[in-house]
């Protein structure tokens, strides 16, 4: 089975404040779909509407999924159904939820039964891939990693960080989830064409982490959670949507947000209308330069005069392609330092001359 066939993203491992910060203002979101998450977390800005665009049917299908059992579930039952909390009766909620499914949703669900019955949430492949890492990483130190997640002070966990992992063979582990043989074999994934030299994927990782262990409590990051304990669980950190405190305010705001299937180079044609914002995770890690500059012809041309976009970049930086995008350097900067993803150096900014404008 293709890679855009595949569930290879289910829970989350992308910050969405960070998005909620670089798009603040939109009104109209497009919002690439992967996991699901981040068009979640956009449903908690003031736009009107957020479109969830993938070209994987999978990943829709996902977000119906999660979509269904947000509106009929209270907030604990959530947590259950999706397995990011104990639960024996996940193939009944189901069956109660199916109807609501569209027809190509039910079925890949039908099919995908033992993943409903094991939880969705820590399904996909990444998920799965880092759930080994975890493991693979406290083999080696369990007794440190259990240290790190509890610590409260970051200059502390800075000092740890650089005496018990910078120069440990745990960079090795750390390293893992960026090597071309890892998303070409394991992951399958189109990205591992385009991954840099190991070397440099280990120097960018480590720089990373060390950066950002100086700078936030990892125990505050979900992202580290996958990283160090290979899921999560309901009393530790979780994305912003499937927060405790925000779940009224996303049940309320289900109606504001669509799923469509397609590509960004299909977006002139989708007759989906313009858009002033627009969250792109890292569609760059699957593209050559060519496929590249074709995603971001298709994003100016439905996109509304000074409309803000926030991209993700993993390790295939490309520069932007065209003069109109218009790259805000500082914020850039700055959510690239506070973004509790860690792997991801942020690209923020306005596209200045959309077709539309
Ligand atoms: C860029 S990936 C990153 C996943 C993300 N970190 C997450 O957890 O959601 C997000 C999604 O973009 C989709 N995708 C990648 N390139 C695309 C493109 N050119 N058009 C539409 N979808 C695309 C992939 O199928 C994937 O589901």
């Amino acid at each position: 089975m293709g890679f855009f066939q595949n569930l290879n993203f289910s829970s989350a491992n992308e910050d969405g404040n960070t998005e909620l910060s670089a798009l603040a203002g939109s009104r109209r979101i497009l919002c690439l779909t992967g996991s699901g998450t981040r068009p979640l977390d956009m449903l908690l800005s003031t736009a009107d509407e957020v479109v969830a665009l993938d070209i994987n049917p999978v990943q829709n299908a996902l977000l119906e999924l999660k979509i269904a059992a947000i509106r009929s579930l209270d907030y604990d039952n959530l947590l259950s159904f999706l397995g990011v909390a104990r639960s024996k009766s996940r193939l009944s909620i189901y069956q109660q939820l199916r109807p609501e499914l569209s027809p190509a949703a039910r079925d890949i669900w039908d099919r995908k039964r033992n993943m409903v019955r094991a939880g969705v949430w820590h399904a996909g492949k990444w998920e799965k891939l880092l759930l080994w890492n975890s493991r693979f990483l406290r083999l080696m130190r369990r007794r440190d990693i259990k240290q790190l997640m509890r610590i409260e002070n970051v200059e502390a966990q800075g000092r740890l960080w650089e005496e018990k992992f910078a120069s440990s063979k745990l960079q090795t582990a750390l390293e893992m989830i960026g090597r071309d043989w890892i998303w070409r074999w394991v992951m399958r994934e189109p990205a591992g064409e385009f991954l840099p030299p190991p070397q440099e994927v280990g120097a960018r990782l480590n720089s990373d982490f060390s950066r950002a262990a100086r700078t936030f409590l990892f125990k505050e990051s979900d992202f580290a959670l996958l990283i160090f304990n290979g899921r999560h669980d309901g009393d530790g950190a979780l994305p912003v949507h499937l927060r405790r405190e925000n779940y009224k305010m996303l049940k309320d705001r289900l109606e504001r947000l669509r799923i469509v299937e397609g590509g960004l180079v299909d977006l002139p044609n989708m007759a989906i209308g313009s858009f002033d914002g627009f969250s792109l995770s890292d569609f760059g890690s699957y593209s050559n330069w060519q496929a590249y500059e074709e995603c971001w012809k298709g994003i100016v041309a439905v996109a509304d005069l000074g409309a803000r976009f926030c991209e993700r970049i993993f390790m295939n930086d490309m520069p932007p392609p065209f003069e109109k995008i218009d790259v805000d350097k500082t914020l850039s900067e700055a959510l690239t330092v506070s973004d509790k993803a860690i792997i991801y150096r942020v690209r923020t900014g306005k596209i200045h001359c959309g077709d539309n404008g």
